[in-house]
């Protein structure tokens, strides 16, 4: 019985590990954020799918855990932590959550910081 319990919880926990998938910083943005046609840019229009916004959401999520090659920790961590919970926003259904999303994924303001060179 007690072994059949902790099997449970070691099967569980497998399974929601794989469900969220750790990408670099590079590959976030060439998947998630590049181009007008890109994921970011249509959630952020309103024009995805609760398909599409789910995806972004995951993608957005491997990037706190990832190191920019500039600018300190707290304002990558802020940044990040306000792009996730926007995207969350858009996945939940809240009004606003689209414009919220197109500022908290502010290329410029995140990239003159962080992305260096
Ligand atoms: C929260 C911060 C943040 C936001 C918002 C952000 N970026 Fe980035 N981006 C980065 C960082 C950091 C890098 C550098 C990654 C590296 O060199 O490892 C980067 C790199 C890139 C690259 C180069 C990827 C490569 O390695 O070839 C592209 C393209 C890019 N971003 C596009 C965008 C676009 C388009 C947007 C807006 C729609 C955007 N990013 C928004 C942080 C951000």
């Amino acid at each position: 019985m007690k072994i059949n319990v902790l099997l449970f919880i070691l099967v569980s926990a497998g399974l929601y590990a794989a469900d969220v998938t750790q990408r670099d910083i590079s590959t976030v943005m060439k998947d998630a954020m590049k181009g007008d046609a890109s994921l970011h840019k249509k959630v952020a229009t309103g024009k995805g799918t609760p398909a599409d916004a789910a995806k972004l959401l995951d993608y957005v999520k491997s990037l706190p855990a990832e190191s920019p090659p500039e600018g300190d920790a707290a304002s990558w961590k802020e940044k990040t932590a306000k792009l996730i919970e926007a995207a969350q926003a858009v996945v939940d259904g809240k009004p606003g959550a689209t414009s919220t999303l197109q500022t908290a994924g502010n290329c410029k303001a995140c990239h003159s910081e962080h992305k260096g060179k």
